[in-house]
């Protein structure tokens, strides 16, 4: 496994941790080498160093998604003794030839199989794809393979996305492009399908018939912090929906794919983004509310405005918050809306899927003493606080019948008593043995923009971006959106 950007955030926080987690599950063949790719200069001794002083650091703290409270020795020195680290320049042929060298030497004669991982910023995955082709490393040896890690973002916008598609099936086949989204690997997400097509109760239900209307919202307490070169010229929408967010609304509207076949799952999702109607202008601005965050209280932390954050625009009217209402035109979802929203400085850190099913018809229980009957709701946790609850009318003990609404909890922390991982041991493992389910295709990517463009064209000539102040639920137009079809948004938890 080489990693490019190896002394970056993304190897250290979550692609290191992973394959320790790997390690300790005695999921990694005893073959494996690491070797980190970077340009900042450094030894093997001193990588591995700063790299297990961290993990340990991790396993101190106690927001860490590492899921550990402790390292083993054992398994970090199996780790560490299979880690080593080549500087180079991405840009710079020279790289590729002394990589190439190396893969001869750790893969045995003939060279071995190798999963390219770039964790650098996507301005370079085009020109280390190419620049590996050029070096003869993207063809792989008989009896071997040779596979390249995408990270998001994956393009910023349809044009630049197909673009960059053409660049990689010029160097490699579809088959060692491994285009990744985080939250598909993780449990809860992995989960909506069991959910759906594992049990007997839910999927008969699964429909306009039954089901009023879908929320996902994926609501994050942190703000922009020390990524505002990046996010300022992407926005919310760019780096949340036509990915996380999307992935998730394909794991709710897919139909049940033939097998867990990595083509039938991955045909079924494309379906569902292909139905997403792609809106007009005018319906465009209509179905969408943006937000920047203003000055305000996060947690009891005071919170800068977006505005005031380092590398963003002082003027800058990039959205922090995006709510879209999307319709999905086939024949499950006709006329069912699904709404999405997602945000930077909210009031909690809460990723969840509501499903709305319809009322009960109004006949019986309409005088009754207190309490009216509300509709059911199948509420998926993502996170944290992982799990699923359905909420549901009950009666209140007593002579009397009052109607109120309870819960029906499972929680992963409780059932199998430990919180799942982040999700990165899951991609990785699937990316080593060659498996495709959790991964992007081509077309995925490419329909999942043109479902978007339609709200950032229409952004570019129109519409307003509303301040919320830090700490709140968003801006009060989002509400609206929901108001004129009288619904309202779940709080969040
Ligand atoms: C990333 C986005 O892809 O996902 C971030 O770029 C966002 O802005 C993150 O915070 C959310 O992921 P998670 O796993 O923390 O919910």
């Amino acid at each position: 496994m080489v990693i490019f950007g190896a002394r970056g955030d993304l190897a250290k926080r979550l692609l290191v941790p992973a394959l320790y987690n790997l390690s300790d599950a005695g999921l990694l063949s005893a073959g494996l080498r690491v070797l980190g790719l970077d340009h900042g200069a450094c030894d093997d001794a001193d990588f591995r160093a700063s790299l297990g002083g961290f993990l340990k650091e991790l396993a101190s703290s106690k927001d860490s998604e590492f899921g550990r409270a402790k390292i083993h020795a054992r398994t970090w020195n199996w780790l560490a003794d299979r880690m080593s680290y080549q500087i180079g320049d991405f840009e710079d042929d020279a790289t590729y030839t002394a990589l190439a060298q190396k893969i001869q030497e750790l893969g045995g004669a003939g060279g071995g199989s190798a999963l390219f991982y770039l964790a650098v910023a996507p301005r370079f995955f085009g020109d280390i794809v190419e620049r590996l082709a050029k070096a003869g490393l993207a063809r792989p040896p008989r009896g071997a393979f040779r596979r390249v890690v995408v990270e998001k973002p994956f393009g910023e916008d349809l044009a630049s996305a197909k673009a960059l598609n053409r660049r990689l099936l010029k160097c490699l086949a579809e088959d060692q492009i491994y285009r990744i989204d985080h939250f598909l690997g993780k449990e809860t997400v992995r989960n909506i399908m069991v959910t759906r097509f594992g049990n007997g109760v839910f999927e008969p239900l699964w429909n306009r018939l039954h089901i009023d209307s879908v929320q996902i919202t994926a609501a994050e307490t942190v703000g922009v912090e020390e990524r505002g070169a990046y996010y300022d010229k992407a926005g919310a929408l760019r780096d949340m929906v036509p990915n996380h967010l999307f992935q998730l609304l394909t794991m709710i509207a897919m139909e049940p794919p033939n097998s867990f076949d990595a083509e039938a799952v991955r045909a079924e999702k494309g379906r569902v983004i292909e139905a997403i109607r792609h809106q007009t202008p005018a319906q465009a601005l209509a179905n969408s509310v943006r937000g920047q965050y203003r000055a305000g209280t996060v947690a009891g932390k005071k919170v800068a405005a977006y505005r005031d954050s380092p590398n963003v625009e002082p003027d800058s009217r990039t959205e922090t918050f995006v709510a879209v209402k999307l319709t999905i035109d086939n024949w499950r979802w006709a006329g069912v809306p699904f709404y999405l929203r997602t945000g930077k400085a909210m009031s909690a850190h809460d990723t969840q899927i509501a499903i709305q099913f319809k009322a009960a018809p109004k006949t019986l229980f309409q005088n009754v003493a207190e309490g009216r009957s509300t509709p059911n709701v199948l509420l998926l946790r993502i996170q944290p606080n992982e799990g699923i609850s359905l909420l549901f009318d009950a009666k209140r003990p007593g002579p009397e019948v009052c109607l109120t609404d309870v819960r029906m909890d499972f929680s992963y922390a409780d059932w199998f008593q430990h919180k799942p991982a982040t999700g990165y041991e899951t991609l990785i493992y699937d990316c080593l043995t060659g498996d495709q389910t959790l991964f992007k295709r081509a077309d995925d990517i490419e329909s999942a923009w043109r479902a978007v463009m339609p709200f950032l064209d229409a952004w570019k000539s129109g519409g307003a971006v509303h301040g919320y102040a830090a700490g709140t639920d968003g801006p009060p137009e989002s509400r609206a959106l929901l108001a004129r079809d009288a619904r309202r948004w779940r709080d969040l938890a």
